[in-house]
C-alpha cells in the first residue's frame, strides 16, 4: 500500500507525547517517515518547537490535524500512514474513533493504555475483522505492560528452548522508585471508577478470549495481603498495575494456546517490618481505591493531583528506575528467572522507550514480526522484536536458571 507516512505519533503534545517526539527523532531510522498528530495545529507546533533545538531535524517535521471525535479526519490520518502510536488519553474518551479508523485503513497501532475495561471493548469490536485483516492493533506499550508480558513470554520460550517443557506457574516481583503519576495517568484511573468500571477491573481473565477462562477463577484473583516468597527472599504485596498487567498476560497465554498461572507483586524487603509496610500497603491501596468511589471525595482528590498535561519533576524523573524479576517453573521442576530493568522512571522515560521501540518494531521491521493479528498483546504483537530493539536500547533483559 501506497501510504505518505510510516509511523504517526497521535497524542504528540501530551506530557507523554513530546517525550515520545524527542525520542523518535533520536532513534527512527533517517528512512522513516514519520509525522506528528493532535487536536490543535499551535499546540504540535509548540511541542515540535520545545524539542527543535536539541533535536533540528523536527523543525521540517509534517503535523496533521485530527481531534479525537472527528471520525472524518481520523480516518483521512489512518489511511495516511502504515503505523499510529497514540498518547491521547484517557483511552476511553479519545481512543475509540481512531482505533475504528485504523482497523477500517489496515494502519497497524499501539498505544499506551492500562484501561483494560476500554481494551475489552475494542477486543470485542475490531479483534475478528483485524485478525481476518493482518492488521495489529496492540494496546498497553508502556509501562502496562510491555515488562510483564515480555518477561512471562521470554520465559516460557527459555523453558521450551532449554528444557524442552511448558512452565505452569509463573510469578513476578515488581522494584520501583522515582518518577511518579502524570495527570493524564490520573484521569484514565478516575475516568474508569467515575464510569462505574470497578467490576469489569477486578475479572482477572478480562482479557481473555471465549472460552480460555479457567473453572478456578478465584485462584487468580488479585493479591490483597502480603507473603513471604523463599524464590524472592522477600515479602510481597499487592502492585497497583498488576490487576492491569496480568490480564495482559494472560490474554497473550491465552492467545499463545499456554496453560501457565501469571501473578504478580510488589517487591518489600526482608525483614518483619516490610513484611507489616507490604500487608498495610494493599490493604491501604484497596481502601482508597473503595474512598474515590464516593463522587465528593473523588472530585476533591481530583482538585488535589497532577491534572492533564502535567507529571513529575524532571528531577524525581531522573532518579527513576525499575525492574521485575519473573521466575516460572515446569511441572517436572526446573525454575528459570528472567529480569527486565532500566534506569529510567516507569511512567515516562521507560514508557516512552516502550512505547516507541514498540511502534518502530511495527514500522521497521514488519517482515520480521510473528504472524499475529487482531487486538493482541505487545508479545505476541511484537515477540522477539521488541526484546531485540529493547536490549539494543539499553534495556537489562537477563535470562538465567
Ligand atoms: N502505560 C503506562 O505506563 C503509561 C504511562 C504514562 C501515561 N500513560 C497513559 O498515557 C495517556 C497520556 O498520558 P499523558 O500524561 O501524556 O497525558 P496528557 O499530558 O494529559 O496528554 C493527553 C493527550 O491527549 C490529547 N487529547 C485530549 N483531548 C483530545 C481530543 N479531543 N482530541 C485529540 N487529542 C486529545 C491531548 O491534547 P492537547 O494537548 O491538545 O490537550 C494530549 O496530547 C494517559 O491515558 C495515561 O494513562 C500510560
Amino acid at each position: 500500500m501506497n501510504k505518505t507516512f510510516d509511523l504517526i505519533l497521535y497524542g504528540a503534545t501530551g506530557f507523554v507525547g513530546q517525550q515520545a517526539i524527542a525520542y523518535l527523532a533520536k532513534h527512527a531510522a533517517s528512512n522513516t517517515r514519520w509525522a506528528i498528530a493532535g487536536r490543535s495545529l499551535a499546540k504540535l507546533e509548540a511541542a515540535r518547537d520545545a524539542v527543535a533545538h536539541e533535536h533540528p531535524s523536527v523543525k521540517e517535521m509534517a503535523m496533521v490535524v485530527a481531534d479525537a471525535q472527528d471520525e472524518k479526519a481520523l480516518s483521512t490520518l489512518a489511511a495516511s500512514t502504515r503505523v499510529v502510536l497514540s498518547c491521547a488519553g484517557p483511552y476511553a474518551l479519545y481512543g475509540s474513533k481512531l482505533v475504528a479508523a485504523c482497523v477500517k485503513h489496515q494502519t497497524h497501532y499501539c498505544d499506551i493504555t492500562g484501561e483494560t475495561p476500554w481494551i475489552r471493548q475494542m477486543i470485542d469490536a475490531h479483534h475478528a475483522k483485524a485478525e481476518k485483516d493482518g492488521t495489529r492493533i496492540v494496546p498497553s506499550c508502556g509501562f502496562d505492560s510491555v515488562p510483564s508480558d515480555l518477561g512471562a513470554y521470554l520465559l516460557l520460550r527459555e523453558m521450551k528452548k532449554r528444557h524442552k517443557q511448558d512452565c505452569i506457574k509463573i510469578k513476578a516481583a515488581f522494584s520501583l522508585g522515582g518518577g511518579g503519576l502524570n495527570g493524564g495517568t490520573l484521569a484514565s484511573v478516575m475516568n474508569m471508577i467515575e464510569s462505574k468500571q470497578s467490576k469489569a477491573l477486578n475479572d482477572p481473565f478480562l482479557l481473555n478470549p471465549a472460552g480460555t477462562v479457567p473453572k478456578d477463577v478465584s485462584a487468580h484473583r488479585d493479591p490483597l495481603g502480603a507473603h513471604h516468597d523463599e524464590d524472592f527472599n522477600a515479602w510481597l504485596g499487592l502492585f497497583v498495575m498488576g490487576p492491569v498487567n496480568t490480564r495482559v498476560v494472560r490474554r497473550s497465554l491465552a492467545l499463545r494456546g499456554q496453560q501457565a498461572s501469571y501473578q504478580e507483586y510488589l517487591r518489600f524487603g526482608r525483614s518483619l517490618v516490610a513484611g507489616a509496610v507490604a500487608g498495610s500497603f494493599g490493604v491501604g491501596s484497596k481502601i482508597s481505591m473503595g474512598l474515590l468511589e464516593i463522587s465528593p471525595l473523588r472530585k476533591l482528590a481530583q482538585r488535589m493531583m497532577a491534572q492533564p498535561g502535567q507529571g513529575p519533576s524532571a528531577a524525581s524523573m531522573a532518579r527513576g528506575f525499575f525492574k521485575i524479576d519473573v521466575i516460572g517453573q515446569s511441572a517436572q521442576g526446573h525454575q528459570l528467572r528472567v529480569v527486565i530493568g532500566d534506569s529510567l522512571d516507569a511512567g515516562n522515560g521507560a514508557t516512552v522507550k516502550m512505547m516507541c521501540e514498540s511502534a518502530l518494531a511495527l514500522a521497521e521491521n514488519e517482515d520480521q514480526l510473528p504472524k499475529a493479528s487482531g487486538v493482541i498483546t505487545p508479545s505476541v504483537a511484537l515477540g522477539e522484536v521488541l526484546e531485540r530493539r529493547l536490549a539494543a536500547a539499553g534495556m537489562r533483559v537477563e535470562i538465567s536458571g
